[in-house]
């Protein structure tokens, strides 16, 4: 018999007394419908009684600023009842971080940049969208624009660096042929030697003595230096914490060169010039003579024009060094070992006549002495030129570059798993100083790449090679707080504090 559904045998399975009865579901519903809202009240409310904040944040701060995540308001100040916002003002009361350039025609909040509660996340290392927002279409708040308006990633839309664009000279004026100093035997001091660029090159934190920095007894001015401090210190802070590895010290004649080019300008006289403006050179040949001349009046008879080559050797030089003496130039020279050719001087021109007096003989002496150093000592390196005072020459400056980026960074200690010849490609080759041999950017596009170690690669992103904060103009930020409102025990009433001793009543 088919199976009747009517209305009325439905309703007849509706138990009316459901909802009198009791049931263990709907009573632990209610329950917890009335307790939990309680629970998170009295919660909410019990942080806040506490001082603690971190239930409304999204996420754990930075690693560098983990210390005060549970103070909000060390970064969060209320904007209105119901947000308090991170201003820049918060982030300045403990560290200056100065302006990137005067020019820009706005200025992005800190934390557009330095994302906090993304977890324990360097903080330096911002996206490239942090700079591209101006960089690929720069502008200027005024004037024209000095670089590149379009630079969207390094991979691809970065510039050339500045110093390998056609048309860059090398603004150094000091000769040096790389090619000829790398000869496998080449003449040293004590025979020949193979120069390494070490010998010559080294991360401004190096202090092991120089190989080839004086030869014979020095003048005070030609003692080895410590140089590069102070241009270390001249570098830009950045994020990566560059020690003063980074850049080479600069050369110096003392330093690199003083053995192999000594500045010896007469036979008689074992100690070398002072290298130095042609003026100290000039007063300190005429000192050595004149004392000479005190010392050895029968000299007078040498004449001026016997300037013999003198190898300064260790075995014709040392006695001097323990008596302070000169040598006696009667004594005969023995043949000493190598030294480069241009050390010897071979006057040339007319027969002085014999000198007359004591000053007389010092006078043609030293004149004939200098005409040599200048003209086959200091040539050799320096862009000698007519006109100084009385009569002297003067030496164009040096300006050997230290840094040739000066709107990046670089680190040699970070690259020190590589060959210096691995960037350097051209120096072996190199026989002029105005060659650039500074690598490209497609060397190092080979290791660095903007997707960074997820790629293999190297870190890619602008914050790796540049700054943004003009450090150099960063001021001292004098510290306010006490531990406690640092650590999140909530600020500690300045009258009570002082009470406790833990503050100056002064604060
Ligand atoms: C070191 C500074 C710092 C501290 C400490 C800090 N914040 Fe933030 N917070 C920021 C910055 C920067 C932003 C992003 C900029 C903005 O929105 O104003 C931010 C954003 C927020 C936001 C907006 C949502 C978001 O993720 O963008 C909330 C909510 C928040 N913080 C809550 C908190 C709470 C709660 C605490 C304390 C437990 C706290 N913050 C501590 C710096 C801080
Ligand atoms: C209560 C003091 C304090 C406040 C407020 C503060 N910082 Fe810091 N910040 C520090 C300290 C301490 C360090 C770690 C020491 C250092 O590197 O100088 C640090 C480190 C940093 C670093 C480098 C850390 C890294 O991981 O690379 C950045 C960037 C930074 N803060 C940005 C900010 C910004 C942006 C704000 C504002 C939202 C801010 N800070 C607010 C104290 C503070
Ligand atoms: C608000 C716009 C703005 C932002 C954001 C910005 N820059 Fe710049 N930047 C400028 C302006 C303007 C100049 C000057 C341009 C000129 O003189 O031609 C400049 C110059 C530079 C220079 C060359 C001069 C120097 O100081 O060495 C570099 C490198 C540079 N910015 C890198 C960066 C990096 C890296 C970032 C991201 C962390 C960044 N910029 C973010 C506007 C900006
Ligand atoms: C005898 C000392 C000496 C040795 C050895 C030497 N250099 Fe140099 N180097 C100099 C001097 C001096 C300069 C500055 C003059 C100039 O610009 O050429 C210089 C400049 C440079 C520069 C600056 C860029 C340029 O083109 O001016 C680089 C890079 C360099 N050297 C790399 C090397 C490398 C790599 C080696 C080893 C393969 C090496 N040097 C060996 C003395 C030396
Ligand atoms: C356009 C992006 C940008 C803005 C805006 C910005 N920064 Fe930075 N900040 C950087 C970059 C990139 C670095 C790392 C390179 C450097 O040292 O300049 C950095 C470095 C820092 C450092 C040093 C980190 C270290 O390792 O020592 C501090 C501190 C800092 N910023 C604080 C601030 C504060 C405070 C503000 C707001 C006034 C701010 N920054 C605004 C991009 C930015
Ligand atoms: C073997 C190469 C060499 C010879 C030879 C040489 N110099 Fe130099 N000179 C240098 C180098 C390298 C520098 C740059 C750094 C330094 O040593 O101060 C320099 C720098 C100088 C400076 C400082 C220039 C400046 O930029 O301020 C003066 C002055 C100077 N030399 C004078 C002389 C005189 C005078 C002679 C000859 C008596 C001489 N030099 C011989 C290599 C040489
Ligand atoms: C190990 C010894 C040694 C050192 C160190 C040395 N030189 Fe030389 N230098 C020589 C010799 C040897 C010659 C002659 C090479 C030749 O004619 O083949 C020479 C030649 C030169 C010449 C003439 C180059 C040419 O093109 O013929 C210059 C310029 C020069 N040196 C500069 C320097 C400077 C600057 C330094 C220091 C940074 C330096 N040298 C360090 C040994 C040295
Ligand atoms: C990863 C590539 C790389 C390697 C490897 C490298 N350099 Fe450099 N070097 C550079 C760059 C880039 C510069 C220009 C940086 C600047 O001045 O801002 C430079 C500059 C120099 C300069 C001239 C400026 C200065 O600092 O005095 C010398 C000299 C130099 N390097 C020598 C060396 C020597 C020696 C080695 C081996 C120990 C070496 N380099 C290894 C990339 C490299
Ligand atoms: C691997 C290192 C590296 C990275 C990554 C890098 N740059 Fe550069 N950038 C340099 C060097 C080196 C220079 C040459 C600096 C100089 O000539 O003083 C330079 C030059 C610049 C200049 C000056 C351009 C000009 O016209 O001379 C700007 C602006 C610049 N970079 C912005 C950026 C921005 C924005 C990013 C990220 C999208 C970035 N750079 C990424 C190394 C880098
Ligand atoms: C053989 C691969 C390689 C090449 C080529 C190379 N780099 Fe690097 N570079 C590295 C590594 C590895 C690091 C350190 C790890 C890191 O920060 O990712 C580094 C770090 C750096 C840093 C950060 C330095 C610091 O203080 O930590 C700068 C800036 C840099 N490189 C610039 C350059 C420039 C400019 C060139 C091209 C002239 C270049 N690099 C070529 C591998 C390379």
């Amino acid at each position: 018999m088919p199976r009747v559904r009517t209305a009325k045998t439905l309703a007849k399975r509706i138990d009316l007394q459901y909802f009198s009865k009791r049931s263990s579901f709907r009573s632990w519903r209610l329950l917890l419908s009335l307790l939990l809202p309680v629970i998170a009240g009295g919660w909410i409310l019990g942080e806040a009684l506490f001082h603690k904040h971190s239930l409304y944040s999204s996420g754990p701060v930075s690693a560098a600023h983990a210390v005060f995540a549970a103070q909000c308001t060390l970064c969060h100040i209320r904007a209105n009842a119901y947000a308090a916002t991170a201003v820049d003002k918060t982030c300045l009361g403990c560290h200056d971080a100065p302006a990137h350039n005067q020019r820009q025609t706005y200025t992005p909040a800190c934390g557009s940049c330095h994302v906090e509660h993304q977890g324990r996340l360097r903080l330096a290392a911002t996206s490239d969208s942090a700079c591209t927002q101006c960089h690929n279409h720069l502008m200027a708040a005024s004037g024209g624009l000095r670089f590149d308006p379009h630079i969207s990633g390094f991979d691809h839309a970065h510039p050339q660096f500045a110093a390998l664009r056609a048309g860059q000279t090398d603004p150094g004026t000091i000769r040096l042929n790389h090619y000829a100093h790398l000869q496998p035997t080449l003449r040293g001091p004590a025979g020949p030697v193979q120069l390494q660029c070490y010998d010559c090159h080294r991360a401004i934190n190096v202090t092991e003595p120089w190989p080839y920095s004086v030869a014979v007894v020095q003048p005070a001015s030609q003692q080895p230096v410590m140089v590069g401090q102070a241009e270390a210190q001249q570098r830009k802070r950045r994020s990566v914490e560059a020690g003063p590895g980074a850049y080479m010290t600069p050369i110096k004649y003392v330093n690199q060169c003083a053995a192999c080019h000594v500045l010896q300008f007469d036979p008689l006289i074992a100690t070398p010039a002072p290298h130095a403006r042609p003026e100290v050179v000039h007063a300190f040949i005429v000192e050595k003579l004149t004392e000479y001349i005190r010392e050895h009046p029968s000299a007078i008879g040498i004449s001026p024009n016997t300037m013999e080559p003198v190898p300064p050797t260790a075995d014709t030089m040392q006695p001097n060094a323990a008596t302070g003496q000169e040598r006696n130039p009667l004594q005969p020279l023995r043949q000493g070992q190598m030294v480069p050719q241009q050390n010897v001087l071979r006057p040339t021109g007319p027969a002085t006549p014999p000198p007359t007096s004591a000053q007389n003989w010092v006078e043609q002496r030293a004149s004939t002495a200098e005409r040599l150093l200048w003209e086959k000592n200091c040539k050799i390196c320096h862009v000698v030129t007519e006109g100084g005072g009385n009569g002297l020459p003067t030496s164009v400056k040096a300006v050997i570059p230290v840094r040739w980026f000066p709107h990046a960074e670089f680190d040699h200690e970070a690259h020190r798993m590589m060959d210096c010849t691995a960037c350097h490609l051209n120096i072996p080759q190199s026989k002029l100083t105005t060659d650039i041999n500074i690598p490209g950017i497609e060397i190092c596009r080979d290791c660095h790449k903007q997707s960074g170690s997820r790629a293999g690669a190297a870190e890619g992103r602008c914050f790796e090679c540049h700054s943004y904060h003009d450090w150099r103009s960063e001021r001292r930020v004098q510290g306010k707080l006490d531990i406690r409102e640092i650590r999140g025990s909530g600020p500690v009433p300045v009258a009570q504090a002082a009470d406790q001793g833990t503050l100056p009543a002064a604060k």
